[in-house]
Formats: structure tokens, C-alpha cells, sequence
């Protein structure tokens, strides 16, 4: 019969790089060229919502973003789609009388809707939480029977950093070595419980879309900045080390550290080229972000020990990552203090990834 539909749900926190990926090796696969690490949020505050439902009904793969139907042409979304449909299995849900074969997936298309309850492509990371929930409720209803190292690399082909929000803890994206990258996946490293002190504010200074996609930056900086390979080569594998060692340790110091410095150096790669820091809004946005480092900076250094690291992606959007829920209370009676709601600088959200906080 043509009645019947099968659905499937999944949510999908997004993650923070605190060594960040920034350059591709390969455009099509999107392999990094060099490893990275996060942390994922908790799903409470910034994640995204798919559904994903199959029906002999449907006769095109279709999709809805925040209510609007997008294009799947794509290369990313037909990658991704191929990839699990490939893996498909058997599924049978016997209240329904619903049996689908492996071989039958080649026939049937899907609807899929997606939800962030963040600001969408504002450097968030929500392409980071879209592929890996579209990649993880697509296996989930076609019955992938592969683990989530295995959907990582499927989810990677959507979006880089969505292969890190297949794990919730901290993860690291190990680049790999294999040209048709089977081995450029994410591994978890610990656990959300195994530092679960930090509190991670993330400071909405400015939710609209960021005018660069993160693609064409990447590939700027690659072709013409005279410092990422050495960036590639030689600083960013002694800090994943070194970030792997604080991160079992829970050394906050160190992670502050080298979670700023390695913030800093991807924007002094992303400013050493041609074209990348154009428009004038994106020079106002760097000023805001120099004077949320200097709060922070200014307060760790009278503190003496690190109290908060502060991080930044592709927009203007400040990730500070608090050392417990002392510092967070500090940290934002003075963000509040110095970036008034309403002010100037528009900074007038915060989303805490901590539940208890919110109440
Ligand atoms: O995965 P993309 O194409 O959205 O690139 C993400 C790049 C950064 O967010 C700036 C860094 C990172 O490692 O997440």
C-alpha cells in the first residue's frame, strides 16, 4: 500500500572546537588538513532537530529547513544521503505492517525536517549539528548497523566538524591518512562526565548569517597564506598532544592556554590573505572580538590562575569556556557590566551549557 510512513527523530548537539580545523586537503571529501578537538554542547541549548520519514509515497528525496524547503542537490547531501543508503538494512515494524528490504531503499526517498534552536549558519556550528543529526537519523531509519566512528566519516562529507558531534565529551577529528578518507573520523576522548565542571557561556553577539562561507575562507587561507602550512605542520600536532594530556589532567590552565592560543592563531591565519577580511562589518566584528578578549584576558591575569578561555569560530560569536560555576557567575556579572544589554555591541543573550544554570 502507498499509506503507510515510517518516521524517525534524532537530536543533535552542536561542538566547539578548542583546536580548530581550518583548511581542507581534499574539497569533495573534505579532509582536514590538520587534526582538531572539541567539545560538545549539551543538547538543552544549542542543537538540531531532524526527522527524517520514508514513504512509498514520496517520489523525490525532499528537504525542509527551519520550515523552508532547500535544495539536496548538493554534493555534501547527496554524499551524505548515498553513503547511508548504501548501508541500508532490512526494517520491519510489525504494529504497522511495514516491511522494507535492504534492496528496497534504492527505490524509496525520504522527507526530511530540521530545526536549530540557534542561529543558523552565524558560526554556531549549525552545519556541524545538521549533518551529523541528518547523518545519525538516516542510519537510525534505514537500519545502518555501523558504529558511530564509521557515521562520523559519512557526516564529515556533509560538513567537517559534524564528525565531531557524533560523540558527546571531548572529541578529536584524527585527519587520517587515506586518500578516499576511511580513516579521517572522530574519536571520542573523555566522556561529559569526565570534566564536568566547565561551563561553556556562549556570548550571541550577532546572529546574523556570516557573509564568508567557511569552504571559501578555508580555501583563501590555504591558497595564499604564507602561514598555515606551518601552522598544519608544525604547531597544531604538538597541541593536540598537548591538549589531550590538559584534557585527561582537567589542567584548566593549560586548556586555557592553548585553547585561546589556538583561537588567535586561526583568526592570524584567516587575516594573512588576500581577500578573506574584506568588508567593513567584518572589521567592526573583529574589534568587538579583541574587546571581549581583553575583559577576559584582563581578569585572568589579575586572577593569577587561568579563570576562563575564550574561543572563536568564523564569526563574531564569543565561546568562553568557564573553569567551574564560580568563575561563571563572575565572568557574567562582568561580560554584563561591560557589554550592557542593548549596548552598542548587541550583546544581549547568553546560552549557558548547563542546564541548572538556566534555572
Ligand atoms: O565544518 P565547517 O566547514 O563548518 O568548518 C568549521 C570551521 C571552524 O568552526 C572555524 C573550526 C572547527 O574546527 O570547527
Amino acid at each position: 500500500s502507498q499509506k503507510w510512513v515510517l518516521m524517525v527523530t534524532a537530536q543533535t548537539p552542536t561542538n566547539i572546537a578548542v583546536i580548530k580545523y581550518w583548511g581542507k586537503r581534499d574539497e569533495n571529501l573534505i579532509l582536514a588538513i590538520n587534526d582538531s578537538i572539541s567539545v560538545t554542547l549539551d543538547p538543552a541549548h544549542l542543537c538540531t532537530t531532524t526527522t527524517v520519514a520514508v514513504s512509498p509515497a514520496f517520489n523525490q528525496d525532499r528537504m525542509w529547513l527551519l520550515g523552508k524547503e532547500i535544495s539536496l542537490s548538493g554534493g555534501r547531501y547527496q554524499n551524505c544521503l548515498r553513503e547511508i543508503r548504501a548501508r541500508a538494512n532490512d526494517v520491519e515494524d510489525e504494529k504497522k505492517g511495514i516491511k522494507i528490504t535492504k534492496k528496497d531503499w534504492e527505490n524509496l526517498r525520504v522527507h526530511v525536517a530540521s530545526y536549530n534552536n540557534f542561529p543558523t549558519a552565524a558560526g554556531l556550528a549549525s552545519s556541524a549539528a545538521g549533518f551529523a543529526c541528518l547523518v545519525y537519523s538516516l542510519a537510525k531509519l534505514m537500519n545502518v548497523q555501523e558504529d558511530n566512528g564509521r557515521l562520523s566519516a559519512i557526516a564529515r562529507q556533509g560538513s567537517g566538524s559534524a564528525c565531531r558531534s557524533l560523540y558527546g565529551g571531548f572529541v578529536k577529528w584524527v585527519m587520517g591518512k587515506e586518500e578516499n578518507g576511511s580513516d579521517s573520523i572522530a574519536v571520542p576522548l573523555v566522556d561529559e562526565r569526565h570534566w564536568d565542571e566547565l561551563v561553556i557561556i556562549i556570548a550571541v553577539v550577532c546572529s546574523r548569517q556570516k557573509e564568508t562561507s567557511s569552504t571559501s575562507g578555508m580555501r583563501e587561507t590555504v591558497e595564499t597564506s604564507a602561514l598555515i602550512e606551518h601552522r598544519a605542520k608544525e604547531v597544531v600536532p604538538k597541541r593536540i598532544i598537548q591538549m589531550e594530556e590538559a584534557i585527561q589532567k582537567r589542567d584548566f590552565a593549560t586548556f586555557t592556554h592553548l585553547t585561546c592560543a589556538d583561537s588567535n592563531q586561526f583568526h592570524a591565519v584567516c587575516l594573512d590573505t588576500v581577500n578573506f577580511l574584506l568588508n567593513v562589518s567584518q572589521i567592526l566584528m573583529v574589534c568587538l572580538i579583541f574587546r571581549i578578549i581583553s575583559c577576559v584576558e584582563k581578569w585572568n591575569r589579575s586572577e593569577g590562575t587561568p579563570q576562563v578561555a575564550y574561543t572563536f569560530d568564523a564569526g563574531p560569536n564569543a565561546v568562553l569556556i568557564a573553569r567551574n560555576r564560580t568563575s561563571t557567575s563572575l565572568l557574567l556579572q562582568r561580560l554584563l557590566f561591560h557589554f550592557p544589554p542593548n549596548s552598542e555591541t548587541d550583546l544581549n543573550s547568553y546560552v549557558i551549557g548547563d542546564k541548572s544554570l538556566m534555572e
